[in-house]
This record gives C-alpha cells, sequence and structure tokens, in this order.
C-alpha cells in the first residue's frame, strides 16, 4: 500500500512486516487460516510449547469481564514433538514462525529450546511470564537471578533469535530486561496478561477454577505501552510490543515507543482479520505522515525530556 516499507528486522529476523499474532490466540496458525491469509503478516508466535504435551487447568479458564478478558489455559500444547512433525509443515513455508517455550524447570526450557534449533522456525520466544501455572513461568519472569539462570540455559541451547517475553508483573521491568540483555537474549516481548481475578458474587465464589488469571484485551493497552517505553530507554535490544493492542493507533503508538513489532493477541478473538487491518493501518499513517518506511516510526515518539 502507497509504497511504504513495511519490512522490519527484529531480533535478526527480516518479517515483512511489523504485525504479528500473539502466542496462545491464533493457535498453531492453521485454525485461523480459513479467516486469514497468513502470508499477509508479520509472523506468527505459536502457542507456547512444553517438553511433552500438556493438558491445561480445568473449567472455567476462560470469562469476560468489564474490562478484558480473563485466561488461565494454564499453557494446554501438543508438545514440542508434535508441533515440529506436524503443526509447523502445515504453514505456509514463507510465513515466518516464532516458536514459543515454556516449561516448569530450566532444563525443560533448555531441551524444548535444542530441539527448535534444528528446524525452520525463524525464531524462539522464551516464555517468563505466564500469570496462571502452578509452577515455571512467573516465577522465572519476577526473580531477575532466576530470570537470568533461564536466559543464559536458552541461549546456550539455540542460536536462533531468542526473545524472551516479560511479566508485567513486576516492580522494574526495565531491570528484568536488562538481565535479558546481558544475558545474550537479542530481544525482549512484552507484555504477557496481567494478573488478575474475577468474583462471581452471587455465588460467592472465583470466576476460574484456578482464581488466577490473566487479564487481556484494550485495558492492558496503556500499562504495556509505559513498560514498552520504559524497556526501549534500558535497553539496546529491540523490543516487541504486545497488550491490548485493537487497531492500527495502538499498533502505531507502540512503535512509537520504542518497538520494533507488535504482537495482536486477545483482539484477534473478535475479529480475526484485525491484524492485517493494522498493517494496512500503518502503512497509511506512514503515507499520510510523510515515512517512507515504518521502521521509521520505531522510537519516534517527541517526549518531553
Ligand atoms: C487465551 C489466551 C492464551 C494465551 N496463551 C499464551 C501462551 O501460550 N504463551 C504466551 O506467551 N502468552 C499467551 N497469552 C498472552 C498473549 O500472548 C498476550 O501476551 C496477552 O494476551 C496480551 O496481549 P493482548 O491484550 O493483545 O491479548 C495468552 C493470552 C490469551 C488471551
Amino acid at each position: 500500500m502507497s509504497g511504504v516499507d513495511l519490512r522490519t528486522d527484529l531480533a535478526g529476523m527480516a518479517l515483512p512486516n511489523p504485525v504479528l499474532l500473539a502466542s496462545g490466540t491464533c493457535g498453531y496458525g492453521t485454525e485461523l487460516e480459513p479467516f486469514v491469509d497468513l502470508t499477509g503478516l508479520g509472523g506468527i508466535v505459536a502457542k507456547s510449547l512444553t517438553l511433552e504435551p500438556r493438558t491445561g487447568n480445568p473449567p472455567q479458564r476462560i470469562t469476560e469481564t468489564p474490562s478484558g478478558m480473563l485466561n488461565a489455559i494454564s499453557l494446554e500444547n501438543v508438545g514440542v514433538e508434535a508441533f515440529l512433525r506436524e503443526k509447523l509443515p502445515a504453514l505456509p513455508a514463507i510465513l515466518p514462525v516464532i516458536a514459543s517455550c515454556f516449561g516448569t524447570e530450566i532444563e525443560q526450557y533448555g531441551e524444548v529450546c535444542k530441539r527448535l534449533d534444528a528446524s525452520r522456525v525463524a525464531g524462539i520466544e522464551i516464555n517468563a511470564s505466564c500469570p496462571h501455572v502452578k509452577a515455571g513461568g512467573i516465577e522465572f519472569g519476577q526473580d531477575p537471578q532466576l530470570l537470568g539462570g533461564l536466559v543464559r540455559a536458552c541461549r546456550a541451547a539455540t542460536r536462533k533469535p531468542l526473545l524472551i517475553k516479560l511479566s508485567p508483573n513486576v516492580t522494574s521491568i526495565a531491570e528484568m530486561a536488562r538481565v535479558c540483555e546481558a544475558e545474550g537474549a537479542d530481544g525482549v516481548a512484552l507484555i504477557n496478561a496481567v494478573q488478575a481475578m474475577w468474583v462471581d458474587v452471587e455465588a460467592r465464589r472465583p470466576v476460574l477454577h484456578n482464581v488466577l488469571g490473566g487479564l487481556s484485551g484494550p485495558a492492558i493497552a496503556p500499562i504495556a505501552l509505559r513498560m514498552v517505553w520504559q524497556v526501549a530507554q534500558a535497553v539496546r535490544i529491540p523490543v516487541c510490543g504486545i497488550g491490548g493492542i485493537h487497531g492500527a493507533r495502538e499498533a502505531i503508538a507502540f512503535l512509537l515507543c520504542g518497538a520494533s513489532a507488535v504482537q495482536v493477541g486477545t483482539a484477534s478473538y473478535a475479529h480475526p482479520g484485525i491484524a492485517a487491518e493494522i498493517r494496512d493501518g500503518i502503512a497509511a499513517y506512514c503515507a499520510a505522515h510523510g515515512f517512507a518506511a515504518a521502521r521509521d516510526l520505531v522510537g519516534a515518539l517527541e517526549a518531553p525530556a
């Protein structure tokens, strides 16, 4: 559209445009194929993978709140081997696929990375931030020392571009990003869902069986934007912005705050074609404001000193 160059580089991955689908909200990609031309996207981040197949939490594990979606799926997935055998080959070869990796122990993360390393995935995103699993995930993402050890182990296990997905449920997200950079991560992705809960007052019970879940959707965009801004100031590695993006305006805001690319999550549930519309909206904005390339928007916020 309009001759605007949408190509971007995210942590060493050459992407056709800066709009990707977020992990856990696009399955393994194929589920969306009837609704979306995946080849028009910047890429997808597939559902987080564990070493062995995993069933998630019992229901109820997802609910709407007046301010967004609350989920506690708890990383149900087919496991890394079935992903490599069945899911990845079913996707168009030109689509950049980032695999997401999860474990309850650091060694498991390392092993999943090793197996993905030999595949055609464009990169690996480490889920160090799931807000509703009993072990792993958020624990790693909330403690700088554990996070450092996790990044070191994953770095040793793969030469693929390595993104670390950070938790918003921390005091200083900039500190966490610095730890990732120091341990050799190629980039950071933020944010995962915000830890939250919701209550059925008639039943006087938490709505989710797991009690705690992760809040996602438009309500968290300002939180995510603030964190992307802080992280972009704190590290030199690229940042991928995630959280509540439901239109081109939010995506552009993330780019201006320093994100090299963005991921769209919850918005795809209501409108599976939204990511392509956001891509076109970014191109239209660039054309209207005299930017030849979308990457010229990255960090172009004119903030008071
Ligand atoms: C139903 C659901 C499942 C998710 N599963 C994963 C997952 O497997 N791995 C992961 O890193 N993030 C997962 N997320 C978090 C999203 O990738 C994203 O970080 C978060 O929802 C914030 O973005 P959004 O507001 O655009 O949805 C999940 C989110 C939802 C709503």
